[in-house]
């Protein structure tokens, strides 16, 4: 008799976004006249960018020929995708990363749930609070989260970095050392962010202490502020203790193509072992590339045309960002976020907790938002909206919550 991987037993509940997804269709079962504005799941609303869609035309066309056609992609990307890369988003900002340093894949989401498979079983994992739920939750399904508290909402074998408006959502250096420290900055989900000098001294306490950081850049087209990173290895020592995760979904659209790439600099040794090396075994044994196509979309980000066009785009979402943070201050909300980020992370208001606000936005104002406690413990009594409605929707959704 087979047995299962009980691990998975332990998760509680279903995967934050599936949870909410369920809620609003039941909503809308129950409703189907009322008119529901999602600014829940970050996922974009505007098209791709004309630049990109006139390259995916051709690259589909050279599909269907027998001399430009392309079957399986190279283990870790295309060249001329790799390349493109390094030269923009590092050789650009004065960072020493080469392009055999770059592993192409099907997006940030699953390498960020995919790279804890490099640690020993034994490994302490410290995330901020509130978090992504993926980092915590893929290392629940490998087993090395220990015992779930449902009162305190915590792993015991997890350690917490609370990141809220006391501590200017900063994360603090925690008392127990870890081994992997997951930063997500700009952060989803608080939409707020560090300086280049604090995350220097992120990148000194972990090469001090024989830790490893897994730098989530998801949200690096979005910062406005000059005093902050647009890559780890901006600082000084990153590249002998950091993995750089980044994303195509929300600097250009593509989460529906799925398009990331990974960072593993040839440098990062845990006891001689290169972790480049076993990256490399990792995605040659599990991963047979994005598709040509998609890589040949991503390379269009980089051209000066898409490079304009996305500007435009990304001014678009920061534009709503500014009408949420604006409206909900002057509707008297406490509001974080939305300089550096598509996200506004705001306090709920009257005391509610984070799903009572869920609950109060959706029958009252038809509005769909993400739950701050759906991110962890430090998260209840916040809540999370999206920039990347539609202007129109995201206009609409703020008069609705004014006039509750
Ligand atoms: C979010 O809403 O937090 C993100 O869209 C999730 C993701 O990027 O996977």
């Amino acid at each position: 008799m087979y047995q299962i991987n009980d691990n998975f037993q332990k998760l509680p509940g279903s995967y934050l976004f599936s949870t909410i997804a369920k809620k609003v269709n039941a909503y809308t079962q129950a409703h189907p006249e009322k008119k529901i504005i999602r600014l829940g799941i970050g996922d974009v609303t505007q098209p791709l960018a004309p630049a990109i869609i006139e390259t995916l035309h051709k690259a589909v066309d050279e599909m269907g020929h027998a001399e430009t056609f392309h079957g399986y992609a190279p283990d870790l990307g295309y060249d001329f995708l790799r390349s493109a890369i390094v030269k923009n988003d590092y050789q650009a900002r004065g960072c020493g990363i080469e392009a055999d340093e770059i592993f192409v894949s099907d997006g940030a989401k699953s390498d960020s749930a995919d790279i804890q498979e490099l640690f020993a079983q034994d490994v302490k994992i410290a995330v901020c609070d509130p978090v992504y739920p993926v980092y915590v939750d893929s290392n629940v399904m490998a087993g090395r989260t220990g015992t779930y508290n449902p009162d305190t909402q915590k792993w015991s074998n997890v350690i917490y970095m609370p990141c809220t408006s006391e501590n200017g959502f900063v994360p603090e250096f925690p008392q127990e050392t870890p081994d992997i420290i997951y930063l997500c900055l700009p952060n989803n989900p608080t939409g707020t962010t560090i300086t280049k000098d604090q995350l220097q001294a992120w990148v000194d306490y972990a090469n001090k202490e024989g830790a490893l950081i897994i730098y989530d850049g998801a949200y690096e087209a979005y910062i406005s502020e000059d005093n902050v990173a647009h890559s780890i290895y901006e600082c000084q020592g990153a590249q002998t203790c950091a993995i750089e995760l980044k994303s195509f979904s929300k600097n250009a659209g593509f989460t529906g193509m799925r398009l990331g790439y990974t960072v593993v600099p040839k440098d990062l040794k845990c006891g001689g072992v290169s972790l480049h090396d076993m990256w490399a075994r990792r995605h040659g044994t599990k991963f047979n590339g994005a598709p040509y196509i998609v890589q040949r979309a991503g390379e269009a980000v980089y051209s000066e045309v898409g490079k304009a066009q996305l500007k435009e785009q990304v001014a678009y979402y920061m534009k709503n960002a500014a009408a949420i943070k604006n409206g909900l201050q002057d509707a008297g909300y406490t509001v974080f976020g939305g300089v550096n980020a598509p996200y506004i992370w705001l306090k709920t208001p009257q005391n509610m907790n984070s799903w009572e606000f869920f609950d109060y936005l959706l029958e009252n104002a038809n509005v769909v938002g993400t739950p701050g406690s759906g991110f962890g413990p430090s998260g209840e009594g916040y809540f999370r909206l999206t920039a990347f409605g539609t202007y129109e929707n995201t206009v609409a959704a703020l008069e609705r919550i004014k006039s509750l």
